[in-house]
């Protein structure tokens, strides 16, 4: 199948965050707390992640959670008694600072993921709630600092070619074995920042990658996937990849990368997480 005859399945209209991971790198902090909920400065990492998919014209975020996620329900919800104590203790901007968690015309779904079967089977607990239409997914641990927002970066590829997108950006070699790494050709009618994938693999060593194309925490998957992590056993880590089942489609010609623009901090790592407070709070002017 060539590109041109992939068939778009319509707008992207849905978000899935996948937030049910236990967060081992981050305890004593995340024994409690979700790591979504861990602050960049004065907003949390999966409010950083829900702005983004606004901006790109997600209408529905659906969050994967699990255990000890109840804090992101709350943090999506309303919260009447400290919103009326605000507005009488005329605390004008942080009330404001309050409702932009809830933006109007946005629908909050949650799913819950059993038990932490790896990132495919988390995205797969959401199929009830995509359905068949193409979707973004987002991992709020990657914050991109980036304008326009990446997921609408990955949304206006989509649009074009009609294929999955992965974000993709180059890693030093020796950090292969952290990233799903891809071999790439050109693709026709692409710009700059786009190719087509041609081999995808999971954590590679350095001497096995392919290149140093490292896929990051973006992706706008065509609902095939659905069907491709139905059937996918666990894999590495005995976890289901949702690696493996993308690269089932990679044969077809129908998933492609983009070479996102932007600024990425891996928050998910406590060298990553600093780096974003300083950068972030350098731009506030809180630091200098
Ligand atoms: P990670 O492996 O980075 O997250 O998964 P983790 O397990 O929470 O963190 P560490 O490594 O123990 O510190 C990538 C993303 O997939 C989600 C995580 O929440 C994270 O956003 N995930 C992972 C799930 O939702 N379910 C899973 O079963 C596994």
């Amino acid at each position: 199948m060539t590109m041109n005859s992939i068939k778009t399945a319509g707008r992207v209209r849905k978000a899935v965050f996948p937030v049910a991971g236990s967060g081992t790198r981050f305890l004593p902090a995340t024994k409690a707390m979700p790591k979504e909920m861990l602050p960049v400065v004065d907003k949390p990492l999966i409010q950083y992640a829900v702005e983004e998919a606004a901006a790109a014209g997600i209408e529905m975020m659906i969050f994967v959670t699990g255990r000890n996620k109840r804090a992101i329900e709350d943090h999506f919800d309303r919260n009447p008694e400290l919103e009326m104590l605000l507005q009488a203790s005329g605390k004008q901007q942080l009330l404001d600072a309050l409702l932009t968690a809830t933006p109007k015309g946005i629908n909050f779904v949650f799913v819950r993921q059993p038990e932490p079967l790896g990132l495919g089977h988390a995205v797969l607990c959401a199929q009830p709630v995509v359905g068949d239409e193409p979707f973004a997914v987002i991992l709020a641990d990657d914050l991109i600092d980036a304008q326009p927002g990446v997921t609408a970066q990955l949304v206006q590829s989509y649009e074009r070619h009609g294929a999955s997108v992965l974000a993709v950006e180059d890693v030093p070699l020796e950090d292969t074995a952290k990233y799903g790494i891809v071999a790439t050709e050109a693709l026709p009618g692409a710009d700059a920042s786009e190719e087509r994938v041609t081999l995808f693999v999971e954590k590679p060593r350095p001497e096995d990658a392919p290149s140093t194309l490292a896929v990051v925490g973006r992706y706008v998957l065509r609902p095939e996937v659905f069907a491709e992590l139905a059937r996918t056993q666990r894999g590495r880590g005995n976890e289901i990849q949702l690696t493996d089942a993308i690269a089932r489609r990679v044969p077809q010609g129908e998933v492609i990368v983009h070479r996102f623009s932007g600024t990425r901090f891996d928050c998910g790592s406590k060298a990553g997480w600093l780096d974003a407070n300083v950068a972030l709070g350098r731009r506030q002017g809180l630091i200098y």
